[in-house]
């Protein structure tokens, strides 16, 4: 099998490879192609992934490349992590936002929206490439917002295409872990859009625990989310969910956090990754532990100032030691490739699954997944709240594929205007204004 990583020199490449390398079985991935913009970062991970592979004599073969065509022609999985804009465009989208008083945050609110329309002709335009020169591929879709980037390109590869994300894995192994049941054995009731999602049950063997943890103030308050939120606001919601809803639930208090903090989390990225990155272009500095440290330090500082608003303190141990994003990819693999039938959350069209939304709507969802590909299972309906959320930011996704496809400033405006955390029609032009005046890639909004 050849797999092929667009965004083949991002920071986050060597645990794919590290999952890759401890796959030995039948049909698994023997060559790694990495695709990358940039030659230099290409060479750094290229080290990394050589000290990782020393001593392992299945390891898979890597080949770097800043030709897309020969990255893509023969590829069977082909994971797109991309960063359009680069750290310093995350960074940028942050800023603008937090200045007009809205959160900027990468794939939330007004930062999102700005991420997104700058992401999505760059991802129609390598959707519309694979699906000429590997239309057989099946495509892993890395790049946030995770969810709208997979619908862009789903309109190119159909169900080719599957979105993935590691917090709702990550947040249903949290509580079966402070229910104490197995995760392995754990079948969670999770639904929304990425990063917009509740877990409403957690079934074992037929049985529902979560209300067991809802009802337990002790329990309930013992794991990241329940700090985070609040034990009492759980109960109230009756479900649990995703940790990026702070943004929405507490926004007043992560707007000012966020504005508050010395850097940006882009920011605060940006430099860490260019300190990394110029440390490995030295032969002599060892590759591998320089990343590892790097991804320990990012890993830490994860969502600090939410959980410094809600008094969490430090991350949980378990939390830091990633295992998340990697694990799904390598899962979602192996099922397509050898058929092993499975069950994963991913991002996968709606087809009927809830009926607020058309067939085409990409949604966050189990799914049981086998050769023929994702399907999303069947799910009982949100509650109203739910719907309200997720309806109007499956409008301002909407919005955004409609602008990227016209250039339309207007539609543009609009994105921001229909945005939950958007206050203002007026904030939503100086929006426009602000990320257009600091975005090349968003030079395209040129007609009314
Ligand atoms: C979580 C999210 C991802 C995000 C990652 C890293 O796992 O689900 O979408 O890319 O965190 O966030 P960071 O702020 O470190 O880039
Ligand atoms: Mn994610």
């Amino acid at each position: 099998m050849k797999l092929t990583i667009l965004g083949g020199g991002g920071f986050r490449v060597p645990l794919v490879y590290g999952a890759l390398l401890a796959d030995h079985a039948e049909g698994r991935v023997t060559a790694v192609t990495l695709y990358d913009t940039d030659a230099d970062r290409l060479d750094a991970i290229a080290r990394v992934l050589a000290d990782q592979a020393e001593g392992v004599p299945d390891a898979p073969a890597v080949l770097g490349t800043t030709e897309l065509d020969e990255a893509l022609r023969g590829a069977d999985f082909i994971f797109s992590a991309i960063r359009v804009g680069g750290l310093e465009g995350r960074a940028a989208d942050e800023r603008v936002a937090l200045d007009e008083d809205v959160l900027g945050q990468e794939t939330v609110g007004a930062g999102g929206i700005a991420y997104g329309l700058r992401t999505v002709p760059v991802a129609v335009d390598l959707a519309r490439r694979i699906a000429r020169l590997a239309p057989h591929a099946w495509v892993i879709n890395f790049t946030n917002p995770a969810g709208l980037v997979t619908e862009a390109m789903s309109r190119h590869l159909g169900d080719r295409v599957i979105g993935i994300c590691d917090s709702p894995v990550g947040l249903g192994r949290r509580i079966a872990r402070t229910l104490g049941v197995d995760p392995e054995r754990a079948s969670i009731d999770y639904v929304g859009l990425n990063h917009l999602g509740w877990v409403r049950g957690l079934h074992v063997d037929g049985r529902d625990e979560l209300p067991r943890l809802l009802a337990d103030p002790h329990l309930l308050g013992s794991f990241e989310e329940g700090k985070l939120f609040g034990t009492d606001w759980l109960q109230s919601l009756g479900a649990i969910p995703n940790e990026y809803l702070h943004y929405y639930y507490f926004n007043r208090e992560a707007v000012r956090a966020y504005q508050e903090a010395e850097q940006t989390r882009g920011a605060y990225l940006r430099d860490q990754q260019e300190g990394f990155y110029a440390r490995v272009k030295d032969p002599a500095a060892p590759a591998f532990p320089a990343w590892d440290r790097t991804r320990a330090e990012r890993e830490a500082t994860y969502m600090s100032e939410n959980r410094e608003v809600a008094g969490v303190g430090e991350r949980d141990e378990s939390d830091l030691e990633s295992g998340g994003y990697e694990q799904v990819a390598l899962a979602l693999m192996r099922a397509v490739a050898r058929n092993e039938r499975t069950s994963l959350i991913l991002n996968v069209r709606n087809r009927t699954t809830l009926s607020v939304f058309d067939a085409d709507a990409v949604i966050e969802v189990p799914c049981l997944v086998d050769a023929n590909g994702a399907h999303p299972v069947g799910v009982d309906p949100l509650p109203y709240h739910a719907v309200g959320l997720v309806a109007a930011v499956k409008a301002v996704e909407r919005a955004v594929l409609d602008a990227a496809a016209s250039g339309s400033r207007a539609t543009a405006v609009q994105a921001f205007a229909l945005h939950p955390l958007v206050d203002s029609v007026s904030v939503a032009r100086r929006l426009v204004d602000g990320y257009t005046k600091v975005h090349p890639g968003l030079a395209y909004l040129n007609r009314p």
